[in-house]
């Protein structure tokens, strides 16, 4: 662990099947105004729904609702949000959904009361976190981001065409979280999937990057053993209540800082992702799979060793015989065909990207990269590849 570190998470995790027995005591930290958060209505169709309103009126609280939220978030949405919580004198954001709506749900925090004009501070300029922050909490139903026990917060400028990632400090963290793998039962296998392979490529962001002997890499190679497990599983019986478990809390690990500590990080397949998200739409976790095997087919040679080591420890594949550079391939080969066995497509044209798209996509992305920083120019070769 060659790197200084601080390491704070102040996310409260109720996790299993009776979470939710937390809720109540959980508002009662908290002021009587609610800004209740969700998506397309996903939650109302699971039931979810009712038993949160039914909570809130129990607890007293006065209930504003915003539902309607977007897979992979707009900035319309944000100041929307933004406005309710100024109007309403909110004091809690609860975002009852995926990653989009709890991603939401800390932009709005951020915003509601920034001084300048947010979109510009926080995602364009990268300011640091100044004036009130709303408190935001989370119930999980989508399984993937890690957004429940982090700052991250991806917004779409649908005016722009960019979608940009921030990570916020810990005042925007979850107060408190609720993880019960039941409410992941109903999740369409595409979105499943989609989740499954955004936790992989979380680990690989973080494990494809340095070369010093540390505890994290050790870490990041036992979640990424458990969560092909129990993919494996889950997607022959996606109500496998401990392979859906598992997956979950992968999830959590996998994003709440504890499996990047003390290491350098890539990130770059991210940043691809994120554009192409912005002029497709398409799901994150699919994106990225897409994206993923010719990037790492590209990159590998610079950090050979660690591709040997992915290949060995994750996949178990043997060195008799081989050299360096197979070995390293055949892990990557696995990787890909994981993503196959999970039903991931595997070209950019199946996620709604037409060939036009492309330079403009490659161009947007900031050049860098764990083992090599790309170029826009290398960007765009590996965008022509796997379209
Ligand atoms: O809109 P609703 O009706 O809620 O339906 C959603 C949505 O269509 C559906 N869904 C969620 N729970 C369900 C359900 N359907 C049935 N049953 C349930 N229990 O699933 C669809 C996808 O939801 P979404 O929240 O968009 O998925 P995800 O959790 O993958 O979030 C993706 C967003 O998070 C960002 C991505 O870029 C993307 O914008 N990310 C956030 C990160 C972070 N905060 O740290 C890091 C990630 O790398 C990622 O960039
Ligand atoms: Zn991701």
């Amino acid at each position: 662990m060659k790197y200084d570190f601080t390491f704070y998470n102040p996310t409260r995790i109720h996790f299993g099947k009776n979470a939710m027995e937390h809720l109540p005591k959980e508002l009662s930290l908290f002021g009587d105004s609610v800004l209740l958060l969700y998506g397309k209505g996903a939650i109302k169709r699971i039931g979810l729904y009712d038993e949160v309103i039914k909570v809130l009126g129990e607890c007293g609280k006065k209930i504003t609702e915003l539902g309607g939220i977007k897979p992979n978030p707009t900035y319309s949405q944000v100041l929307e949000g933004a406005r309710l919580v100024r109007e309403n004198n909110v004091d809690l954001i609860l975002a009852v959904g995926g990653g989009s709506v709890i991603d939401c749900a800390k932009a709005i925090s951020v915003s509601a009361f920034a001084d300048e004009d947010p979109w510009q501070k926080y995602w364009v300029d990268f300011k640091p976190l100044d004036g009130r922050v709303v408190p935001v909490a989370s119930i999980l139903t989508m399984v993937g981001t890690g957004s429940e026990m982090n700052g991250g917060s991806v917004i779409t400028n649908e005016e722009v065409t960019v979608k940009e990632g921030r990570v916020f400090p810990p005042e925007v963290y979850p107060k408190f979280s609720i993880l019960n793998p039941e409410y992941t039962y109903s999740v369409p296998k595409i979105q499943m999937v989609s989740g499954i392979f955004d936790i992989m490529s979380h680990l690989c962001e973080q494990y494809f990057s340095g070369e010093d002997d540390n505890t994290t890499d050790y870490l990041i190679e036992a979640v990424m053993k458990s969560l092909i497990k129990s993919s494996r599983i889950a997607i022959n019986n996606p109500t496998d209540y401990e392979a859906r478990s598992n997956i979950m809390w992968c999830a959590t690990v996998a994003l709440n800082t504890i499996t990047g500590l003390s290491k350098t990080q890539d990130w770059e397949v991210h940043g691809i992702e994120h554009q192409l998200g912005a002029y497709t739409d398409c799901p994150h976790g699919l994106g990225l799979s897409v994206i993923s095997m010719p990037y790492y087919r590209y990159i590998y040679k610079y950090g050979i060793n660690k591709f040997v080591r992915f290949a060995k420890n994750v996949w178990d594949i043997s060195d008799e015989g081989k050299s360096d550079e197979e070995i390293a391939l055949s892990g990557i080969a696995e990787l890909e065909s994981f993503s196959k066995e999970l039903g991931i497509p595997s070209t950019l044209r199946e996620l709604g990207a037409t060939e036009d798209m492309l330079e403009k996509i490659a161009y947007s992305v900031e050049e860098g990269g764990g083992y090599k920083k790309l170029t826009h120019a290398e960007i765009y070769d590996i965008l022509k590849e796997c379209y």
